[in-house]
Order: structure tokens, then C-alpha cells, then sequence
């Protein structure tokens, strides 16, 4: 009988899918999905309307063309600290997913642990169940998340071989700091680790530091892989552009990886992808200053029904603590703002192996300013 392979069993599409669904039932808004739903950058998009006919529209290369990979080493260098070489040290890719998946796939061996920080990006246990990789969750607890020496130390086994680190983080909007990524390094220097290190909302941060890509810390350049995309930066997920960086020794393997899985990233968006990689200060400023707005208006609305959103220091979702609610887990939670204020969120339980220790919801703010503020209504009159 031909029937699944044994690593997919129990592996399912996430339960934000089954929430869109039921936002789409109810006519409620929809805050569950992460999808980003403001638009790209009109320059961007009238240049590649203008271009489109004359772009190459072939393969490239599996590593992509050279025009994307210097774009990318130029503002990891301008705005991360980070030096690398783009003729061997890049691989572009599908998205970050792409990313995530070659490295995966190129260093690690089936049945190796990886760490995952609980919240974590619901879909990293699928990608390591779908590799025949286990998820070794390491726990943290609100409201600061705050990764300790000791918390990461004791979550290592005899198999880890690996960490996928988020910063800033989905979904609890966390940057880790020096501090942090310090203990990170130490534990990873001590056990011989792995660290992947899911950067994809790199630009999108409130307050003055700016982000710090892990790789720039202590000796973790050393065995790093940066992963990233264009997705978030410039409101293009669908263009399906990321990259992963690191050490030449590893890269090579990560490039055989990718083309096997995919051949190459869209190679006709490689060349618009660049630009947009170079767009500057300004750039960046008025995106942090957007997402910042939708922040506070989204806040507003949660605060007004009784609870306290945490303040996200990066990506674009608020994390909330639904206690005030009468309700012990996100489940609960979720169904009362979406029956009362035909709002739709997602569990705190999508981002954790086992039950987090309270009820969170996720709600995603990167949605129009409108909608935003006909959400924060909602949820003000509901609850
Ligand atoms: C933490 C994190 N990593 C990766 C991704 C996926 O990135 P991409 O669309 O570039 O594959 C997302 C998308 O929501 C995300 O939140």
C-alpha cells in the first residue's frame, strides 16, 4: 500500500490556516495570520513594472546572481557589522524558508537535536519533523523571555547538535541582547553548536539600537548561519527572496542543499531585490516608523479590553497575556475574541511544544492603518 513516509505522520499545516478559515466564515479581522499585508515600495514596484520585459528570465545560478548577493552584503555590512564575502559566503534563496531548509538539510544528520526558544516560529518543528530532526525545546517565561545560561544549558541533550535562534522574535517581538546572545555563544562554544539564526524582521524594530545580528557577537561567527529575506523588509514575502550566510566551510554544502531542493530563488525578482536591498536610511526609517504606529493603535485596542499587551521591541505582533479573560489557555482566549469582537488570533499554544505556562494570543499588526484601527475598536466594544 503506498502511504506516507513515517517522519509525516502527526506533522500538520498550521492552525493559523484553520483560523483564516473561520475569520473568513464570521467576517471577523483577521490578526492570526502573519501574512504582510502593507504594500511594497511604490518605487520598487514601478521600476520592475518598467524593467520586467528586459530582466533575465532564466535560472541563475544556484547561489543566485552576483547583483543580489553583493546587495546583501552591502547592508549586512552597513546595518549589522557583519563582513561577508558574497562570491562564497551567500546563498540566495527562497525565502528564509528556503534558507532554513538547505541549512538544515546540509548540516545536520537525521535524529540530531535542535534547540528551539520557546515562543517559537510555529513552523520550525514541522521543518525539522518534515527532516526527521527533533525539536529540543528550551522554555522561557513572560513577560520578558529572557534567554538565560542556565535555561539553555539544561535544555541540551546527547543529541543536540544545533539552535535556531529568532531576533527579533516571532512571536513574542523580543530582541536578544549582548547579554544574551553571549550565553548563547557560550553554551554553543561548549557543546560544539550549530547556531541558525532567523533574522527576518531584522529591520523592523522600535526604539534607537539597532539590531544585532547574532553573528557579530563573541565567537559565534564561527558557527553561525545568518538566514534572512526580503519578505518582511520590503513587504514582499510572495517574491520568495531570502539568503543564508556564514562560514565558507559550510556554505558550499548549504548551495548544493538549495539547488537540490529548489534549483534556485525566483531569478527574474533577483535584480528588483537588489535595489530594494539598497534603499537606504530613509527607507528603513519610515518603516520603523509605520510599524511603530500600527503598534501603538493595535495596543490601544487591546488595552481598552481590559488587558496588557507586551511591548514588542521588534517584528510586527504583540504577544498578549489573556488571564484578564477568565481563561487558562490561548484556546480559550481566542474563541472569546473572536466571538466578541470578531477579532481572529492565534493560540499561544501554535508556538510551544508543550502548554505555555499561560494563555497568550498572538494578534499580527502588519495590516493596514484602517483595519488596525477597526480591529482596536472591536476589541475595546467586545470584550
Ligand atoms: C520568524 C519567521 N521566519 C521565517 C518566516 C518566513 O520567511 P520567508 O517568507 O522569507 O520564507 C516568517 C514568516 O512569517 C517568520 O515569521
Amino acid at each position: 500500500m503506498v502511504d506516507v513516509a513515517n517522519r509525516m505522520r502527526g506533522l500538520q499545516e498550521s492552525s493559523i490556516t484553520a483560523m483564516t478559515v473561520r475569520c473568513q466564515e464570521l467576517g471577523a479581522i483577521n490578526l492570526a495570520q502573519g501574512l504582510c499585508q502593507v504594500p511594497p515600495p511604490p518605487s520598487l514596484l514601478a521600476e520592475g513594472a518598467r524593467d520586467f520585459r528586459d530582466i533575465d528570465h532564466s535560472y541563475s545560478a544556484p547561489e543566485g546572481f552576483a547583483v543580489f548577493r553583493e546587495a546583501v552584503a552591502d547592508k549586512l555590512k552597513k546595518y549589522s557589522g557583519l563582513s561577508v564575502e558574497p562570491a562564497t559566503q551567500i546563498v540566495a534563496t527562497v525565502g528564509a524558508t528556503g534558507a532554513l531548509m538547505a541549512t538544515l538539510t546540509a548540516l545536520l544528520n537525521p535524529g540530531d537535536g535542535v534547540l528551539l526558544f520557546e515562543p517559537f516560529y510555529g513552523n520550525y518543528p514541522t521543518a525539522l519533523g518534515v527532516l526527521d530532526l527533533r525539536a529540543e525545546p528550551v522554555r522561557l517565561f513572560g513577560p520578558g523571555f529572557e534567554v538565560t545560561e542556565e535555561a539553555l544549558r539544561s535544555a541540551v541533550t546527547d543529541r543536540t547538535r544545533a539552535m535556531i535562534v529568532c531576533t527579533p522574535n516571532n512571536p513574542s517581538g523580543r530582541r536578544l541582547t549582548m547579554a544574551e546572545l553571549m550565553a548563547i555563544s557560550a553554551v554553543a562554544e561548549e557543546h560544539d553548536l550549530l547556531v541558525i539564526t532567523d533574522e527576518v524582521y531584522e529591520d523592523i524594530y522600535f526604539g534607537p539600537a539597532p539590531h544585532i545580528a547574532p553573528a557579530t557577537v563573541g565567537d559565534l561567527g564561527r558557527r553561525t548561519v545568518t538566514v534572512s529575506s526580503l519578505g518582511k523588509s520590503f513587504s514582499v514575502p510572495g517574491w520568495r527572496l531570502g539568503y543564508a550566510c556564514g562560514p565558507e566551510g559550510l556554505m558550499d554544502a548549504i548551495r548544493v542543499a538549495a539547488e537540490s531542493l529548489v534549483v534556485c530563488p525566483p531569478a527574474p525578482l533577483q535584480e528588483l531585490g537588489a535595489r530594494a536591498l539598497r534603499l537606504g536610511d530613509n527607507y528603513y526609517r519610515g518603516l520603523r516608523a509605520m510599524y511603530d504606529r500600527k503598534r501603538r493603535a493595535l495596543t490601544e485596542g487591546f488595552v481598552a479590553a481590559g488587558l496588557s499587551p507586551n511591548e514588542p521591541d521588534g517584528s510586527y505582533y504583540l504577544f498578549v497575556e489573556c488571564s484578564p479573560l477568565g481563561v487558562t489557555t490561548g484556546a480559550e482566549a481566542t474563541e472569546i475574541l473572536l466571538q466578541r469582537s470578531l477579532v481572529g488570533t492565534v493560540p499561544g499554544e501554535t508556538f510551544y511544544l508543550h502548554s505555555p505556562d499561560l494563555p497568550y494570543i498572538r494578534a499580527c499588526f502588519s495590516l493596514p492603518d484602517e483595519v488596525i484601527a477597526d480591529a482596536a475598536g472591536r476589541l475595546a466594544r467586545g470584550v
